[in-house]
């Protein structure tokens, strides 16, 4: 186990409230738990007229499917070698094929001829929308390209609240709201291409170290939790994903940590509550890879799609 990361990341978080101006900062503690938030709201496509219209279509095929061809069509399987990192099933019976998702937020990952985009920090730096919305469409098209359904990007935060965190720059910065405009464009930029965006990593997904158990040297039996009080959350880490939400980013990818000791791709306050709820997210939460540790308990909290080896 890793206290002393946590209380670190504890500590930065009160400094961060109280830098926002909260009067009663909540301190985040190992004592810190999630509470439920059940039942997962249908998605309807409310709020997005074409989105309506897609949805009814769908329902009138789902009724078709069996609990094996549901099962197929949202779970992925695949890596390196194969046409995407991961790649769901289909539906042979009904002409339904599977999809197609590929890395990364800066370009096509694992493929020959492809470019390096700027990396997210780097496009936010110029303060140019428009130049955030081509970066996206030209990534879009490559994806699309090389017959991609779903591009696993982009990436909204971390905060950086660790120099060696790996993804800090992958993101448009630490400060939410230019954090979220750099979401937005890029959604919509890789969307216009024809390409399902996939928002990520929803959320607080502070640090790589210990993002998995077993991953690092020390033997750990759970991820790091990032415990983060209710304001901070809404203010800060949720605040980017609304702003992809309303852009009509397709999916979002739950995050490897737990937040407040749940993990992210079983938190229901978040999938169903922050993000379905209250933010009125219509498209399909995906699991990190590897990120599920539950089975049907994941899928009432929120989860749609699931990655496995
Ligand atoms: C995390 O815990 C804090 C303190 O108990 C609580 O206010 C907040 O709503 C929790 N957030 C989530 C997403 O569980
Ligand atoms: C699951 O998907 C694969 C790949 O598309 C397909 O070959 C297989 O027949 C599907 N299984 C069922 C039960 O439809
Ligand atoms: C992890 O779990 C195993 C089996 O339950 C236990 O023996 C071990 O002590 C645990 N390790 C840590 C670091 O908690």
């Amino acid at each position: 186990m890793a206290p002393s990361k946590v209380s670190v990341l504890g500590n930065a978080i009160l400094f961060l409230s109280a830098l926002t101006g909260a009067q009663e900062p909540d301190i985040p503690t190992f004592e810190h738990h999630s509470p439920p938030a059940y039942p997962p709201p249908i998605g309807t496509g409310d709020g997005f007229p074409e989105w309506s219209e897609a949805y009814s279509k769908a329902q009138a095929v789902v009724a078709q499917m069996t609990i094996a061809e549901k099962v197929n069509l949202t779970s992925g399987v695949g890596w390196e070698g194969e046409q995407c990192v991961g790649n769901t099933g289909g539906v042979p019976r009904l002409g339904i094929r599977g999809l197609c998702l590929q890395d990364s937020p800066l370009g096509i990952r694992f493929g020959q001829y492809s470019s390096a985009f700027p990396a997210g920090v780097t496009i936010a730096s110029t303060w140019d929308d428009d130049l955030a919305y081509a970066r996206g469409l030209a990534m879009g098209v490559e994806h699309r390209g090389k017959g991609v359904d779903v591009q696993l990007g982009p990436v909204s935060g971390p905060l950086g609240l660790f120099p060696e965190g790996g993804r800090n720059w992958e993101g448009a910065g630490s400060d939410p709201y230019l954090s979220g405009a750099g979401l937005a464009s890029a959604v919509r930029g890789i969307q216009d291409a024809g390409v399902i965006a996939c928002a990520k990593h929803f959320i607080a997904n502070e640090q790589e170290h210990y993002r998995l158990r077993g991953e690092s040297a020390i033997a750990i039996n759970e991820s790091i939790s990032s415990n983060v009080d209710d304001r901070t959350m809404h203010e800060v880490y949720a605040w980017p994903f609304a702003d992809a939400v309303k852009a009509g980013v397709g999916s979002i990818m739950c995050s490897y940590n737990q937040i407040n000791n749940s993990y992210g791709c079983q938190n229901s306050e978040l999938m169903n509550g922050i993000l379905k709820n209250e933010l009125g997210f219509q498209g399909f939460v995906v699991s990190d890879w590897q990120a599920q540790h539950g089975g049907v308990a994941t899928a009432l909290a929120g989860l749609d799609m699931v990655y496995s080896p």
